[in-house]
């Protein structure tokens, strides 16, 4: 283990002590140092953090009670402590500022003669922070299509009297070569029109659920990519055994379109470079998932739809903002099409996932069998 490792070293001088302590800080797991008793020796940054207390606080605490450990823990922490179990690995949650958080912890007794009897190191469950960062990009989600709605509706006036001066002086325009200009004018604000109906379309409201089979859904998603885009070898691979959902057909087939066209422009509008020669191909994949931790809340059973491309991949530097809407790679693009198609999945329950690189792209629409 990289800590043990570290503490080893840190351990074995003086001299080496203080520059390789510092050294924990740099870590994002939290680390702490433990003394024969169990008393709290030292503590880095993101023990701090996670503790939510001062490192000077922390010094002299018992770390059992700090980590509120359950009865397993309590059992065995004082042998580990005392290097008689080896390396102890617990699965336990932690209070952080009132809210249980699930941690995996390790104490790693050190040899005998070093400053310290143990180090623990204790890290936030991926599973957890995974979650976290879903609902994190909710909010961020929520609260930037509400700006925009509002900006959309602002826009939306003075739109209208634009076009419509722009078409009365159409019409009294004797030189037809001056009409070009108006001409311009008129298909500009028709262009802006299209993006600000976009931007403030109601996507909120109740969901009209049915109960459907996610490959009914699939199924138009294909007949209307392979009618719209000519030259693309459109598969599909489908988990006949999965059960019906329950959902709002029309939204979720408009957010498994958005996400399909989205790969069929990437194949289409693009040489065939990262492809190493192969044909354009577009899979719809079903399969079934089970425990799977979302959003809101873990799923007992979810449905993943996954839409793969050999296409050129995600422009990396769209990675981060690609949910948030108008970020788009294409210049014909409004950016709209990935930031909707998550929220009508989010409003399901479930989540929008990816991975990319040059020749594979994945989009996995991720639905839980019940939802909130
Ligand atoms: N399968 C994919 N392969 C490569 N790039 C992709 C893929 N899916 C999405 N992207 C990138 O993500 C960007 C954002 O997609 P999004 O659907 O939100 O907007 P858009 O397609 O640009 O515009 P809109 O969907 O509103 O017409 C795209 O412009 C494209 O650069
Ligand atoms: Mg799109």
């Amino acid at each position: 283990m990289q800590c043990a490792a570290l503490c080893g070293a840190a351990a074995s001088g003086n001299r080496k002590h203080a520059m390789d302590v510092s050294a924990y800080d740099l870590l994002s797991t939290a680390v702490l140092l433990l003394d024969a008793e169990g008393r709290i020796d030292y503590a880095n940054t993101a023990a701090e953090e996670l503790f939510g207390g001062s490192r000077r606080m922390l010094l002299g605490q018992l770390a059992l009670p700090l980590l509120g450990g359950d009865d397993a823990l309590r059992a065995h922490f004082a042998e580990a402590l005392a290097g008689r179990l080896g390396v102890l690995k617990h699965s336990l949650t932690v209070d952080r500022n009132g809210v249980n958080l699930p941690v995996h912890l390790t104490l790693v007794p050190l040899p005998f003669g070093q400053a310290w009897s143990a180090l623990i190191e204790v890290r936030v469950s991926e599973q957890h922070l995974l979650l976290e960062r879903h609902q994190q990009l909710g909010k961020d989600l929520a609260a930037q299509r509400e700006v925009l709605r509002n900006l959309a509706h602002e826009v939306k006036n003075p739109l209208g009297g634009i076009r419509g001066a722009a078409q009365l002086l159409d019409s009294e325009l004797e030189n037809p070569a001056l009409r070009e200009y108006t001409e311009v004018i008129i298909a500009e604000a028709d262009r802006l029109a299209h993006l600000v109906d976009r931007l403030s379309a109601p996507q909120g409201g109740s969901l009209h659920k049915q109960s459907f089979n996610i490959h009914e859904l699939c199924e138009r998603v294909r007949t209307l990519v392979s009618a719209e885009f000519k030259g693309i070898d459109m598969r599909r691979d489908y988990d006949a055994s999965l059960p019906e959902l329950s959902g709002d057909f029309s939204r979720l087939l408009q957010a498994l379109l958005n996400i399909a066209r989205n790969a069929a422009q990437a194949l289409t509008e693009h040489g065939g470079d990262d492809r190493g020669g192969a044909d354009p191909l577009l899979l719809l994949k079903t399969r079934v998932a089970r425990q799977v931790l979302l959003a809101q809340h873990q799923a007992r059973m979810a449905v993943i739809v996954s839409v793969i491309d050999n296409g050129p991949g995600v422009p990396p530097e769209l990675a981060d903002r690609l949910f948030h809407p108008l970020v788009t790679g294409r210049p014909s693009g409004t950016g709209l099409g990935l930031s909707l198609a998550q929220e009508f999945v989010q409003q399901h329950g479930g989540v929008l996932e990816w991975e990319s690189r040059p020749g594979h792209s994945e989009f996995r629409m991720i639905l839980p069998m019940e939802q909130p």
